[in-house]
């Protein structure tokens, strides 16, 4: 089923009022990979005071407009990927709908995304919804990680460190020929990828609430602190879009332009 339309202001670049969300998306395309890596976008939404988790998942922070906005992002990249945590918080469905699907298709790339999930040493529950679909899943564990049966149709992949590293992984997904990889958090994990400065772009819903909570943020503090030496990671803005109160940015990171 399509969904919407669902109306824009587009307000960065080139301003122009009252688009349909799919058509200010149209010539969307993922960064580029660098140094021979996938590259790597994180897309989240959050509250005006910043927190990512409104009583225990995500639910309920966007609106459904941001709901296909998230989709049209999965269906540009060729992997999606989440944390096990965020699996067993809240369920992880990486399907891009039929409609996107079919696009997909047209450009000769499988319906969906690539599912990649990563866990570290907990087993995550394989009749979870997770592994229920018919496109490709990877499944990476930590070194003790005790899950060896995964269901058909996943790979397993064990990592050699406790928690995966995040460029393992990426060296990982390379050799499997993905050449993008949209994270989708949790807050932990996107952490991870921050700490070894592996972000290109930042996708961030601003939902129009204040919730005043001390739940997680976009992306958790880094044990160890800030991997900048004192130097923050300067942000190119690409694009603003604003649907009703919500705000829908695009940032980028480390490369010109
Ligand atoms: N607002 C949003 O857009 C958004 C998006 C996604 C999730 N969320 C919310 O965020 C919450 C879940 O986030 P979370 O931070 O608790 O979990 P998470 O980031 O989804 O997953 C953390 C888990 O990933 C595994 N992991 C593997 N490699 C890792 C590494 N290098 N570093 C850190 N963890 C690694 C570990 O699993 P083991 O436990 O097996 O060691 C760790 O416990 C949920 O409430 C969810 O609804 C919000």
């Amino acid at each position: 089923m399509i969904e919407g339309p669902h109306r824009v202001d587009r307000l960065w670049p080139d301003p122009t009022l009252e688009i349909a969300l799919d058509d200010a998306m149209a010539a969307f395309q993922p960064p580029a990979a660098p140094d021979g890596r996938p590259a790597v976008a994180i897309n989240m939404v959050t509250s005006i005071d910043g927190r990512a988790q409104l009583e225990g998942t995500a639910e309920g922070l966007g609106s459904r407009a941001d709901r296909r906005l998230m989709r049209l992002y999965r269906a540009a990249f060729d992997a999606v990927g989440s944390g096990a945590g965020t699996l067993r918080a809240s369920g992880i469905w990486l399907r891009v709908g039929d409609d996107l699907a079919t696009r997909r298709t047209a450009r000769g790339v499988s319906p969906n995304p690539v599912g990649v999930l990563i866990a570290g040493a907990q087993p995550v529950a394989t009749d979870a919804r997770w592994f229920g679909g018919d496109e490709r899943r990877i499944l990476v564990v930590g070194a003790r990680n005790p899950m060896t049966d995964v269901p058909t149709g996943t790979e397993l992949l064990r990592s050699p460190d406790e928690l995966p590293d995040p460029r393992w992984v990426l060296e990982c997904l390379s050799e499997r020929g993905i050449g993008s990889l949209l994270l989708e958090g949790g807050p932990h994990l996107n952490a991870s990828f921050l700490a070894a400065d592996l972000i290109d772009e930042v996708y961030w819903t601003i939902g129009a609430h204040l919730l005043g909570t001390d739940a997680l943020q976009m992306i958790a503090p880094i044990e160890g602190g800030s991997p900048f030496d004192g130097e923050p990671r300067r942000g190119h803005l690409v694009s603003v879009l604003r649907h009703e109160d919500e705000l829908f940015l695009r940032y980028r990171f480390g490369v010109a332009g």
